[in-house]
């Protein structure tokens, strides 16, 4: 088996891009980004339906010791998982935002709290559809581009500052 490593490109001021070639090598990014996560962070993935955007948050996840498995939240929009490993989070919240309409149904799954709390990480999919909802600080960026149907750019943001 041939093993391709993915090697980062610094784009400065907290930009990264690279390119994975496959589910595991995404994961393997994802990884690398959980460990440089806080409580308090919210990670925004955006991408088009099937760039990997659970795949990330999945692998996010396994990282952080959440059991069971995440799944999709396409359906039911929002769960959270207590996280096993780490004193720094002690939720992981997944929040789908692709069938919400408006902002209010944010705010009525109660992501307000989630997103004051300094010991959840949140993260979310399709963030774009409520761009102003984030809090400005502490927000983590992944971008996921398909480039061909096993390979995808990954950009990734961190907050200025962030080691
Ligand atoms: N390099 C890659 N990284 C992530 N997923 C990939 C990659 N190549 C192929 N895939 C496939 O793309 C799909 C991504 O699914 P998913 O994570 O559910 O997407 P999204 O949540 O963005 O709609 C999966 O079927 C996965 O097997
Ligand atoms: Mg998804």
């Amino acid at each position: 088996m041939m093993v391709t490593r993915v090697k980062p490109s610094r784009l400065g001021s907290g930009l990264t891009a690279q390119i994975s070639r496959s589910v595991g090598e995404t994961s393997r990014c994802a990884a690398g980004l959980a460990r440089r996560l806080q409580g308090g962070d919210t990670v925004l993935v955006s991408g088009p339906v099937g760039s990997g955007k659970t795949v990330f948050i999945k692998a996010l996840a396994r990282v952080l010791g959440v059991r069971p498995v995440v799944r999709s939240p396409s359906f039911v929009v929002l769960a959270s998982y207590p996280v096993r490993r780490g004193d720094r989070i002690r939720t992981l919240v997944h929040i789908d935002c692709y069938r919400l309409k408006r902002r209010t149904e944010l705010e009525t799954i109660g992501v307000r709290d989630y997103l004051n709390s300094g010991c959840s990480l949140v993260a979310v999919e399709w963030p774009d559809q409520f761009p102003w909802a984030w809090p400005g600080r502490r927000l983590v960026r992944v971008s996921l581009k398909p480039t061909s149907k096993t390979t995808r750019r990954i950009v990734i943001k961190v907050p200025a500052g962030r080691a």
